[in-house]
């Protein structure tokens, strides 16, 4: 079940000595204190030694001057994705004052661009050129948070490979990609860039979306570096409101912030980035304790630290800096090796270095960690390799990845009411297909959609149906409402009213707008925006079968709809083949398969509301006698809408006999525990079968219970299968009261099922504590 953890296994086994019922770990202080699998041994296939010798030989000829240029990341000219832009970016690249470029692609400009660094500058030390390859290039997948409604790893891996050989065929070589934020205030808009609320599920994804961009060779021509984002604690902004301030116990950051990351070290990734957030009075960017500490020295990361947009010259602002190059001086001796857009490296380090503010030592490690991904992409054998014009021209669009994202986009669905299994649609009903996300091309693609066409090329649901249908079925179309947050005019209605009117069955395409999801995109409620409950609320009054789909980058209110409307399908922002898919599980040429990686809640005063929360000293009982000194509202209930892990399919399972093959987990052992899942529908289908763990007693409270294994599962009509799940010690560590790692012994009860709600249940004891990993003091 646990397939990477390699480096616990790599304690757990070995070096442990028991003391007074503790597996200690060997005390020997010489040795580090456990040996990951190098990241290079498995994807960084370069030859160690020729490697250094050919970069210190480059670096020997290299002056401060030139060595700070490979520090200093720029955007092009072609998009803007923060507040700032040089407009000499290419008088600095001759200058060989400039390392990377951002927002620049296709093969002929990137080729154009790195001829100014090859051939003008003293050394033609290529350039390295990154962008938001995030779910897709330019054939545009779900939105990530889409993607991880899949829970179907390989398909996400899928993806990313294709956002990668797209992405490298027009000039990139490195993404900044995975976004790996816990995310658990909705409010919050970048929500949608990430895998949602669950520590195991992201992490899972994580290492996925590395392997997927990355491959298996990052020489190979088909791959991109990736950059794990944003480091760290991003996702907890306070109120939700982006670039706000994180506060937060230096457990939680390490039981549910740090995992994912952690993750994509192992798998290799090549860069990491600064989040823009302080975290507990300090800056990520001036964090020496994340960047240093914990990222280069505890987990041995072997690439290099990238900041977010500006994010240096942001700690002024912050109150951390007194000026731009006391901010420069903080940010390289925390460990920031490159400078996204910030210019304060390039103004501010000749002089820091002469005022021996700042080492040179610490800046030829950060040229180094640079010059070493050019040499790893084979830039220094052929800058111009990425740069392929021919290759673009295959590459990009294939009819392999449209598929592909038409079938990523069909598993991503999640089905949240069915009532009367109304859906699948049948052929022969008119359909009135109203609001503002039914025929929209931008909306379709989400945000972040890098080089992806939004004009063009994506399938709206309108051009879905007409494309399977002809004219055989009425469509009835009819935007009808706005999603505009001040739209008031509702004109557009009497039209929808019409349509409906004449069709068996009333389609509602509504959400949020494509941009209200995303960076800078928070929000204070999570209604529909507009005019669209109201449309809702006057088509309900015709009395007709209606169906929702619900297109959002984030969990929305969406109460009245479930209480009001027959059927609900979530489809996020689905991508460049979005219509087709949505059409193909309206009309169950899929069966839809998608769980939330996200809890619904029913008002927005419940947030931060997410499914592995502590219990409380006085957890609300329904059934109890107390009601009032309870941990509740007064004025609704604690539950969400619709919990995590939970999503309908056209098809029916049934669990029964779940079963443990052992009641003791001995440290170094595994118990067993099965399950039979039965479809009793009538159709074939996928389920995400899940894990939940509960660690009754801790020494320090633990949560109700905890995603630690899944698997996604086919079963024709009638079939059962069982379905078993290997639980080990080390699934059951956290930090405990002394910050290690440790499982604690006693009793842990299972659960497992179709959601974070699973009542089938089962109980077995760890017999002794297991410590994996020591604190560090700074913990
Ligand atoms: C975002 C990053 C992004 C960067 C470069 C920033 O504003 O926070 O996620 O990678 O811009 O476009």
């Amino acid at each position: 079940m646990i397939k990477y953890k390699r480096s616990l296994i790599a304690l757990s086994v070995g070096a442990a000595l028991t003391v007074s019922g503790w597996k200690y770990l060997d005390s020997d202080s010489s040795k580090p204190e456990f040996k990951k699998e190098s990241v290079s041994e498995k994807i960084w296939k370069d030859d160690k030694a020729v490697m250094a010798k050919f970069i210190d030989e480059l670096m020997a000829k290299m002056t401060l001057e030139e060595k700070i240029g490979q520090l200093n990341l720029l955007t092009s000219g072609w998009d803007k994705t923060g507040p700032t832009m040089s407009d000499d970016y290419q008088e600095q690249i001759k200058e060989g004052k400039v390392g990377a470029i951002f927002n620049a692609f296709t093969a002929d400009y990137t080729r154009d661009l790195q001829k100014l660094a090859v051939e003008e500058t003293r050394l033609g030390i290529p350039l390295l050129f990154g962008y938001d390859v995030i779910h897709g290039h330019r054939t545009i997948f779900p939105i990530s948070l889409g993607e991880a409604a899949s829970w179907d790893l390989d398909a996400i891996q899928d993806a990313s490979r294709i956002a990668a050989t797209e992405a490298a065929a027009e000039g990139i070589h490195w993404t900044f990609a995975p976004m790996v934020d816990i995310a658990r205030d909705p409010r919050w808009g970048r929500v949608s860039e990430g895998s949602g609320e669950d520590v195991f599920l992201s992490t899972e994804i994580a290492r996925a979306r590395v392997n997927g961009f990355q491959g298996d060779d990052l020489g190979a021509l088909d791959t991109v570096l990736a950059c794990a984002k944003h480091y760290a604690a991003y996702g907890q902004a306070q109120a939700g409101r982006d670039y706000h301030t994180t506060n937060m116990s230096t457990r939680e950051l390490w039981d549910t912030y740090l995992p994912p990351f952690e993750a994509a070290v192992e798998e290799g990734a090549a860069s990491f980035m600064t989040s823009f957030n302080e975290l507990n009075g300090v800056p990520a960017t001036g964090s020496k304790y994340l960047l240093d500490d914990i990222l280069k020295q505890r987990w041995g990361f072997e690439g290099f630290v990238v900041t977010d947009y500006t994010a240096i010259n942001e700690m002024v602002p912050h109150g951390f800096a007194a000026d731009l190059k006391h901010a420069g001086e903080l940010a390289i001796n925390a460990g920031v090796d490159m400078d996204m857009q910030g210019s304060v490296y390039s103004d501010n380090l000749l002089e820091l270095v002469e005022e021996e503010k700042v080492r040179i030592s610490q800046i030829d490690n950060a040229v180094r960690r640079i010059l070493e991904m050019k040499y790893r992409l084979g830039l220094f054998e052929d800058p111009y390799r990425y740069s392929d014009t021919d290759r673009q021209e295959r590459e990009i669009y294939k009819h392999a990845h449209m598929e592909a994202a038409r079938d990523v986009a069909r598993k991503s669905f999640v089905l949240l009411k069915n009532q009367n299994s109304i859906l699948p649609l049948s052929e022969g009903q008119s359909v009135a297909l109203i609001g503002p996300l039914a025929d929209s091309k931008q909306d379709m693609i989400g945000s972040w959609s890098a080089a992806g066409d939004r004009w063009e090329k994506p399938v709206t649901l309108l051009e879905g149906l007409k494309a399977r249908f002809g004219d055989s079925v009425d469509i009835n179309y009819a935007k009808g409402a706005s999603y505009e947050f001040d739209a008031t005019d509702t004109a557009g209605f009497a039209e929808a009213i019409e349509a409906a009117k004449k069709s068996d069955v009333i389609v509602m395409a509504m959400g949020e707008k494509w941009n209200m999801t995303g960076e800078a995109a928070s929000r204070v409620d999570l209604n529909f925006p507009g005019t669209q409950s109201a449309l809702m609320k006057e088509l309900k009054k015709l009395g007709k079968p209606m169906v929702l789909v619900l297109m959002s980058g984030r969990p929305m209110t969406i109460t009245w709809a479930d209480e009001n409307v027959d059927a609900i399908l979530h489809t996020w922002y689905a991508g460049t083949q979005g219509g087709h898919a949505i059409a193909d599980v309206l009309y169950g040429d899929y069966n839809p398969s998608g769980k939330l990686p996200v809890t619904f809640p029913r008002h927005v005063g419940q947030v931060p509301i997410y499914y592995n929360m502590k219990n409380t000293g006085r957890p609300f009982d329904p059934n109890g006698e107390e009601q009032k000194y309870r941990s509740r509202y007064l004025n609704e209930s604690n539950a969400p809408l619709y919990p995590f892990g939970y999503g309908l399919s056209y098809t029916e399972f049934s669990y029964s006999d779940l079963a443990l093959n052992s009641q003791i987990l001995n440290p170094g052992s595994s118990v067993t525990a099965s399950i039979n899942v039965t479809n009793n529908g009538e159709h074939a289908g996928e389920e995400v079968v899940q894990l939940y763990i509960q660690d009754k007693v801790g020494s320090v409270t633990r949560p109700v219970r905890e995603l630690k294994g899944f698997q996604k599962i086919h079963l024709e009509q009638g079939e059962r299968k069982t379905v078993e799940f290997t639980i080990s010690a080390e699934d059951l560590a956290f930090h405990d009261i002394d910050m290690n790692l440790a499982a604690e012994a006693g009793e842990f009860n299972v659960f497992i099922g179709g959601s974070s709600e699973a009542n089938n249940t089962g109980t077995f004891q760890l017999s002794e504590n297991v410590q994996f990993r020591r604190a560090n003091p700074n913990d």
